[in-house]
């Protein structure tokens, strides 16, 4: 993954930041193993942290891949809440199944198989917490179906506003320089993304450098 930080501050937060334990350092290395883009430590101590802040008893997820970001939103949460994993590859959701079953967590976890944004139509809230983190280009129209079924003070978070599929350098000109969309799917989506929840009346939208970028949007206490 390309870095936004120099190699020295990389290295400082590498050290100094979130770790794995034992499971979660095994599901980064089937990820290596597999070239398949998890959201990574740092990120993923966000995920957890935020899941801690809001108590969350409820957890939705687009695009949960085999597991690995649940599995640090399943180390915040209340002891009892549940996590929704939604995943369009039968092998990836039961991979995550395996792992979460391994640390005793699979009976707190829903894991369904799909397209997100199905499933999403068949679950009303209140969420504590949801991650995007699947289609770039379908990120606005999931916060579109999720947006109203978050409890207040509660947060949707979003991966990839840097880099992932896409690199925000191809964003530049039209964001700074009111230039025209970037070419790039993904890039647009991002783009298209955050304008969206810039906008969203009821909402605070920060932009975290962290991981590949997180989009951090919460929801205005009642
Ligand atoms: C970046 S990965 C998710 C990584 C995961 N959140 C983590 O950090 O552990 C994106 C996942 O979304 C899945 N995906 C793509 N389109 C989807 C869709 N429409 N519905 C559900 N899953 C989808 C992909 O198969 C892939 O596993």
């Amino acid at each position: 993954m390309p870095s936004y930080i120099d190699e020295e501050a990389e290295r400082y937060v590498r050290a100094l930041g979130p770790e794995h334990d034992d499971l979660h350092a095994e599901m980064a290395a089937f990820a290596d193993e597999h070239d398949f883009p998890i959201i990574g430590p740092d990120a993923g101590g966000v995920l957890r942290s935020y899941a801690a802040a809001t108590q969350a008893e409820r957890i939705f997820e687009f695009g949960s891949g085999f597991g690995y970001s649940a599995y640090w939103f399943l180390k915040g949460m209340a002891d009892d809440g549940r996590i929704v994993l939604t995943e369009i590859d039968e092998d990836e959701l039961a991979k995550g199944e395996e792992f979460l079953a391994s640390a005793g967590l699979a009976d707190r976890a829903t894991f369904e198989r799909g397209d997100a944004m199905e499933i999403a139509h068949d679950y009303a809230g209140p969420f504590d917490v949801a991650l995007i983190d699947h289609q770039k280009s379908r990120y606005a129209d999931a916060f579109d179906l999720i947006r109203d079924e978050i409890a207040p003070g509660g947060v949707v978070i979003a991966d990839n506003m840097l880099y992932g599929g896409h690199d925000y350098h191809d964003s530049l000109d039209y964001v700074l320089d009111d230039g025209d969309l970037p070419d790039d799917e993904n890039a647009r989506g991002i783009v298209a993304y955050l304008e969206a929840v810039r906008e969203a009346e009821g909402f605070s939208t920060s932009i975290l450098p962290v991981g590949s970028g997180l989009a951090v949007t919460v929801r205005d206490a009642a």
